[in-house]
């Protein structure tokens, strides 16, 4: 392993344009359960088609909602780890290091990254179903229904969670950028995700294709770990801050 990271630590520092794409496996030693880990993810106990769907909100919107706030809480009470600062402090020590994740949380901006892209949305902002975006938990405040409905005049339709579900389009702008950054790094850093989620999974075959160094950090083998020229097996928030300590002793 040790020589692994030292590989990693030689290819880091010499990127002129690294993407670190994230997953679920990143802040998991921030307290968030991940999704597909088996028994202790949260797909592993929850049906992601009743939970995580337009069909499963307008079925339930209750049922949701509470969910949501659960996670909210969740992640309200989180904190980054070690691995989340690791990451920005990559940024503050290489030319150019953007960050795309997966995440709802919020941890990587909470860590100090400042160019992060959320191809998934956020878990603290919330949308209601004609669309008026940017509202926030206070915006909601003193509602009693659960769903709450939307706060602009005359609207009143249902509010759901500013993430996006499965069978939803990202974000055209956001996920636009993503991939003109995938093919354009020299290094691609992957932290933490299974690998199985379109379209992120499948920006490291961008980077691949643009002839991009790879590097994986997991415990586990995912779907992306035959694309990567080296692959640290373990916990972000321990590999990360080896991985700085070999870049500062070089
Ligand atoms: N450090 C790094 N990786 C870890 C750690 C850790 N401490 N702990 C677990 N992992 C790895 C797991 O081995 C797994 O490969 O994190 C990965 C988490 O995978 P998933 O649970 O599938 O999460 P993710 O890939 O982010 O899911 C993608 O699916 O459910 C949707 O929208 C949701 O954004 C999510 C998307």
């Amino acid at each position: 392993m040790k020589d692994l990271i030292h590989q990693a630590a030689d290819i880091l520092a010499h990127a002129h344009r690294l993407v670190v794409l994230t997953g679920a496996g990143i802040s998991k030693e921030s307290g968030i359960p991940t999704f597909r880990e088996a028994q202790q993810g949260l797909w592993a106990q929850q049906d992601p088609q009743r939970l995580a769907t337009m069909q499963g909100f307008l079925a339930n919107p209750t049922l949701v909602w509470d969910w949501y706030q659960f996670r909210l809480r969740l992640v309200e009470q989180a904190q980054p780890n070690p691995g989340h600062r690791a990451i920005a402090e990559l940024e503050q020590r290489l030319p150019h290091v953007e960050v795309i994740t997966q995440n709802v949380d919020g941890l990587h901006v909470q860590a100090g990254s400042r160019r992060v892209l959320e191809l998934h949305g956020n878990i603290r902002r919330f949308k209601c179903l004609r669309g008026h975006g940017g509202l926030t938990m206070a915006d909601l405040a003193g509602q009693e229904a659960t769903p709450p409905l939307c706060p602009h005049p005359g609207c009143q339709a249902l509010v759901r969670p500013g993430v996006v579900w499965f069978g939803e389009n990202l974000d055209y702008r956001i996920l636009n950028q993503a991939v003109a950054d995938s093919e354009a790094c020299d290094v691609m850093l992957i932290v933490g995700t299974s690998g199985v989620v379109q379209p992120a999974a499948s920006l490291p075959y961008r980077a691949w294709n643009a002839r991009a160094r790879i590097i994986e950090v997991n415990p586990q083998p995912s779907e992306l770990t035959d694309l990567a020229h080296v692959y640290l097996a373990g916990p972000a928030g321990v590999v990360l801050p080896q991985v700085l300590a070999v870049m500062s002793e070089q």
